[in-house]
């Protein structure tokens, strides 16, 4: 009996692992959520590129920021972020917002320009 209790205490921590760290970065974005985050927050600014914000019309901008990666991407929409052009404020102002959220609204920002993210 307890070894069957250890058998699924450990396949439940194999899962936990795999589906948190989604596999390595392996995550694939839902542009239906991220749409949804995204016009609800985030449009404010990322739609014509308000207070030095990315527009979803300026590719090459969004293809420099692409380049950075998602990690780091996601770590700066999570945290906020001051670059040359301005401030991306905390989660993006989205404060109910999960890093997973953020993770697909970036994703559905870079699809609408055109742009394909970096691992
Ligand atoms: C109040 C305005 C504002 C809102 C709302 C906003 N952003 Fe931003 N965001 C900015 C600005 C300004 C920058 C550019 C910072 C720079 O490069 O100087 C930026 C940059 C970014 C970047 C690029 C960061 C980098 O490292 O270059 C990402 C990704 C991003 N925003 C995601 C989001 C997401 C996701 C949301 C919605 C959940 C969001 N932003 C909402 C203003 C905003």
């Amino acid at each position: 009996m307890k070894k069957i209790i250890l058998l699924m205490v450990s396949a439940f921590m194999a899962v936990g692992m795999l589906t948190s760290c989604g596999g390595g970065g392996e995550k694939v974005a839902n542009l239906e959520n991220g749409k949804a985050v995204y016009d609800k927050a985030c449009i404010a600014c990322h739609w014509k590129g308000v207070a030095g914000a990315a527009a979803l019309t300026d590719k090459a901008r969004w293809e420099e920021i692409a380049a950075k990666g998602m990690t780091v991407l996601k770590e700066h929409a999570l945290k906020g972020y001051t670059g040359t052009h301005g401030v991306m404020p905390e989660k993006g102002t989205c404060v109910d917002c999960t890093e997973d959220d953020l993770f697909d609204a970036i994703s559905y920002m870079m699809h609408e320009a055109g742009v394909t993210p970096a691992k």
